[in-house]
C-alpha cells in the first residue's frame, strides 16, 4: 500500500546533493573535492585532507597553519570526561566508549549548540577532529588498565595519537616515521566515502537539528557493524581462524554456500563493482610497511592466497566481489601494534573528517529537509482490541 518507491537499503535513492566526494563504482574512481585518492595518498596529509573536505579547497600555507594550530589547541578532553570513561567496565569495547564519549561532548560544549552561527559550527568541527583521537586513545589505555595520557601538543596529529596510545616514549615503534606515515595514509583513505551507512546516519540525525556531537556519535555507532567499518576487525579475526594458506579453499567454499551465513569479510562493496581504489593502495602499502618494519606475518600469506582464490572463482567474479578497503588494513594496523579491537576506532578517527564535512555541508544546504523515509506496510488491517481474558 502507499505510492512509494520501495528501495530496501537505498540502493537507488539519492538522499542529498553533495560536492564533497565523487565515486565511480564501475571505474574504481574516488575523488575528494575533485582530487584523485591516489594523488592525495601520495602527496597530502590527513590534516590537509580534513581541511580540504570541509573547506572545499586545499589550504595555502597560512590557512593550513591556522587550521593545524586550532586543531592542536582543542586536543585536550574535559577533565570530567576522564571520569566518565573511568565508569566503564574494564573490558568495554573501545567503540562503545568512543560512541558514548563523543555523544557526551554535547553535554560539555553547549556553546556549539547555536547551529545558526557559522563560527560555532566550524568550532564544533575542529573540536571533533581534535578530540576524537584523544578519546580513542583514552578508551584504549583504559581497556588495558594503563593511565590515560594527555595529548602532547608539540607533536603533529599522528605522532600525538601514537604517543597517547603507547606506553614508553622511547618504544621503537612510537614516532617511527614509517609507522606515522602509514597511519596518516590510512586516515586519508578512510576520510570520506560519500553516503555510506555511517555518513548517512550523521546526516539523518543532523537533519533533525540535533547537535554535531550527537550526530557524529550516531555515525560511530553505525560504523561499528561488521558490514561497514567493523569489517576490518572481522577480517583479521577471520584470517586468524583460517590460520594457514591450506585452509583457504575451505573458506571460499563456505562463503559460496547459500545455506551458510559465512561471508568473506573484506570482500564486496555496494558501489565498487570493478575494484576498490583504496584496497589497491592499501595492498601495496601492506607489503611496503611490513617490509620496512621487517615483519613477516603469516596472516599476509593467508590474505594473499584468499584474494587469489576468490578473484578466480566464478561465484566472486559473477557477483563482482573484490577486496575492499577493510581487507588489508587490519594487517597494517597489526604491524603498527594497534590491537584488533581498536581497528574500527582507527576507521572512525579518519572518517570523522568526512562526517563533519557532511554535517557542515548539510547545515547550509537550502534544500536540506528532515530525513523521513516512508515504508511499505505489511501488517494487519484494522482490528478491534480484545480484552486480556479473550486472547
Ligand atoms: N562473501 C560472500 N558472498 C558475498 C559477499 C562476501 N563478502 N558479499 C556479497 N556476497 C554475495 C551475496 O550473498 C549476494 O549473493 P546472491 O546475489 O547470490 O544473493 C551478492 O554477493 C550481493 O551481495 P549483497 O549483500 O546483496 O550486496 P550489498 O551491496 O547489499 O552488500 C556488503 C555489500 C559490503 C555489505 C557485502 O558485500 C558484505 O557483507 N561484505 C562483507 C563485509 C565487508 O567487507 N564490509 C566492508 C564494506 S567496505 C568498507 C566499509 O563500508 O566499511
Amino acid at each position: 500500500t502507499g505510492c512509494f518507491t520501495y528501495d530496501s537499503g537505498f540502493t537507488a535513492t539519492a538522499s542529498c546533493k553533495s560536492a564533497i566526494t565523487y565515486i565511480d563504482g564501475d571505474e574504481g574512481v574516488l575523488l575528494y573535492r575533485g582530487y584523485p585518492i591516489d594523488q592525495l595518498a601520495e602527496k597530502s596529509s590527513f590534516l590537509e585532507v580534513a581541511y580540504l573536505l570541509q573547506a572545499g579547497e586545499l589550504p595555502n600555507a597560512d590557512e593550513f597553519a591556522k587550521f593545524e594550530h586550532e586543531v592542536t589547541h582543542h586536543t585536550m578532553m574535559h577533565e570530567s570526561l576522564k571520569s566518565f570513561l573511568q565508569g566503564f567496565r574494564h573490558d568495554a569495547h573501545p567503540m562503545a566508549m568512543l560512541a558514548a564519549s563523543v555523544a557526551s561532548m554535547s553535554a560539555f560544549y553547549h556553546d556549539t549548540l547555536d547551529l545558526q552561527d557559522p563560527e560555532q559550527r566550524r568550532l564544533a568541527a575542529i573540536r571533533l577532529i581534535a578530540k576524537v583521537p584523544t578519546l580513542a586513545a583514552a578508551a584504549y589505555r583504559y581497556s588495558i588498565g594503563q593511565p590515560i595520557r594527555y595529548p602532547r601538543n608539540s607533536l603533529g596529529y599522528v605522532d600525538r595519537f601514537l604517543h597517547m596510545m603507547f606506553e614508553m616514549p622511547s618504544e621503537p615503534l612510537e614516532l617511527n616515521p614509517v609507522v606515522a606515515k602509514a597511519m596518516d595514509l590510512l586516515f586519508i583513505l578512510h576520510a570520506d566515502h560519500e553516503q555510506n551507512a555511517s555518513t548517512s546516519t550523521v546526516r539523518l540525525v543532523g537533519s533533525t537539528g540535533a547537535n554535531p556531537y550527537a550526530s557524529v556519535a550516531a555515525g560511530i555507532a553505525a560504523l561499528w557493524g561488521p558490514a561497514h567499518g567493523g569489517a576490518n576487525e572481522a577480517v583479521l579475526k577471520q584470517l586468524a581462524e583460517i590460520g594457514t594458506a591450506d585452509n583457504v579453499e575451505k573458506a571460499v567454499l563456505r562463503a559460496k554456500d547459500k545455506n551458510d551465513p559465512f561471508r568473506l569479510m573484506g570482500f564486496g562493496h555496494r558501489v565498487y563493482k570493478n575494484f576498490d581504489p583504496r584496497a589497491k593502495i592499501i595492498r601495496e602499502m601492506t607489503h611496503k610497511v611490513l617490509g620496512e618494519l621487517g615483519i613477516n606475518d603469516p596472516l599476509l600469506d593467508v590474505a594473499m592466497k584468499l584474494e587469489e582464490a576468490a578473484l578466480k572463482d566464478d561465484y566472486f567474479v559473477e557477483r563482482k566481489l573484490y577486496p575492499n578497503v577493510d581487507f588489508y588494513s587490519g594487517i597494517i594496523y597489526k604491524a603498527l601494534n594497534i590491537p584488533t579491537e581498536m581497528f574500527t576506532v582507527m576507521f572512525a578517527i579518519g572518517r570523522t573528517a568526512g562526517w563533519v564535512a557532511h554535517w557542515l555541508e548539510q547545515q547550509v544546504d537550502p534544500e536540506a529537509k528532515i530525513g523521513r523515509p516512508r515504508q511499505i506496510y505489511t501488517g494487519y488491517d484494522v482490528r478491534d482490541y480484545k480484552d486480556a481474558g479473550a486472547r
